[in-house]
């Protein structure tokens, strides 16, 4: 039953039980607007958490999965195959960096990040160093929120310090603090802590894990290219593997289709989603090069159920990512726009940055009407 707190059993996530008020209702989208019962038109700036790369109801994405649905919803990936997931993974092969040849498929960014940490633990197992189990996160970061993902995550900042007695206990570096257009020179403070982490831990650290340019979630903190090709340098010194979570920056949102292509590397482990099925279903890929899947030859990685459904896979375009792009950078223009009167944002730069905003937590935000 509804409880007094709430007229609905449903739970929202990020909701102060005692101060949230009731969530508007929403009806319908279209492009970079919801609408809400009202008839209230909303400009969604937040893209539904960094997901509606492509817009609501676009209808190359809804037909898609509507032939799809009459088709094949799922079937599971152990054992049996599609040819929608071989289309999809060998569109990823072409557009990510050079070398990252193999996918895994999951059900959500945290999940994705999941499978890159066991794939890189078991890798070094499978190699005779299974001492290499722990993490190297850096500060300010956010992976996910499942318990393995929530332990790489911003120890001391971030939304699960207070979980800390429940989670693994893995290894954190200071957080970039070079700007995008740093000199080379610039981010050697950054990789010298970086390096005294390594220098101390490697012997049990399987993985560094990185936000490659944006730390989203942790507070938009951007860094620099070179910082990425000094953390590839490091990797492979101390023989740790490289793990870029661009579930945030992938399809173009960094202005390139991959943060990682700003700096020309390839790490040994990518993650991919929310843009990926432009939100419309949950799902992620995890890439690894061939070093790393030649590692499993003679044994296997475990998955979940709902691996790669046939029905966001199918006829998925090659040039949206680059649509997407100009999409989401017109929508941010928007979000500055004196003449909108209200959106729906989130960010929190974007929460700082604007005044008079009424805040449910520092994610999300309403700007009430000028
Ligand atoms: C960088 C990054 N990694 C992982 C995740 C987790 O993805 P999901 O919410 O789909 O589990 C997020 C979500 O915001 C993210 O920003």
């Amino acid at each position: 039953m509804p409880s007094l707190l709430s007229p609905s059993p449903v739970w929202h996530p990020y909701a102060h039980l005692k101060t949230q008020r009731p969530a508007p209702r929403v009806v319908g989208g279209e492009g970079a607007s919801f609408t809400l019962e009202g008839g209230e038109t909303l400009l969604d700036a937040t893209c539904s958490w960094w997901c509606m790369i492509h817009g609501y109801r676009h209808p190359r994405l809804v037909r898609a999965i509507q032939q799809q649905a009459d088709t094949l919803c799922h079937v599971m990936l152990g054992g049996l195959t599609h040819e929608p997931a071989d289309r999809l993974a060998r569109e990823l092969v072409r557009i990510t960096p050079a070398g990252l040849d193999h996918v895994f498929f999951s059900d959500s960014g945290s999940v994705g990040m999941e499978v890159a940490m066991k794939m890189a633990v078991q890798y070094h197992q499978l190699h005779g160093r299974p001492g290499k189990h722990r993490l190297l996160s850096l500060m300010k970061a956010y992976h996910g929120d499942t318990a393995g993902c929530m332990a790489v995550c911003d120890p001391e900042e971030g939304m699960h310090s207070l979980f800390a007695g429940y989670l693994p206990r893995h290894h954190f570096a200071p957080a970039p603090t070079a700007p995008f257009d740093a000199e080379p020179g610039a981010v050697e403070q950054d990789l010298a802590a970086l390096r005294r982490v390594l220098e101390r831990h490697h012997h049990e650290i399987a993985a560094l894990l990185m936000e490659p340019l944006l730390q989203a979630a942790g507070g938009l903190n951007m860094t620099s290219p070179h910082y990425l090709r000094g953390a590839r340098k490091l990797c492979d010194e101390f023989d740790v593997l490289l793990v870029f979570d661009e579930v945030a920056t992938g399809f173009g949102r960094t202005g390139r289709m991959f943060a990682a292509d700003h700096a020309d590397v390839t790490p040994d482990i990518m993650v991919l989603s929310k843009g990926l099925t432009g939100g419309y279903l949950g799902h992620a890929a995890t890439l690894a090069t061939g070093r790393v899947h030649d590692a499993f030859v003679g044994d296997s990685l475990h998955m979940p159920s709902c691996t790669a459904p046939p029905s966001w896979a199918t006829r998925w375009p090659a040039p949206w990512p680059w649509r997407a792009w100009r999409c989401s950078r017109r929508r941010t223009t928007w979000a500055a726009s004196p003449r909108s009167t209200r959106y729906y944002a989130t960010s929190c730069s974007t929460t700082q940055a604007w005044p008079n905003t009424r805040q449910s937590r520092t994610y999300a935000c309403w700007v009430p009407p000028r």
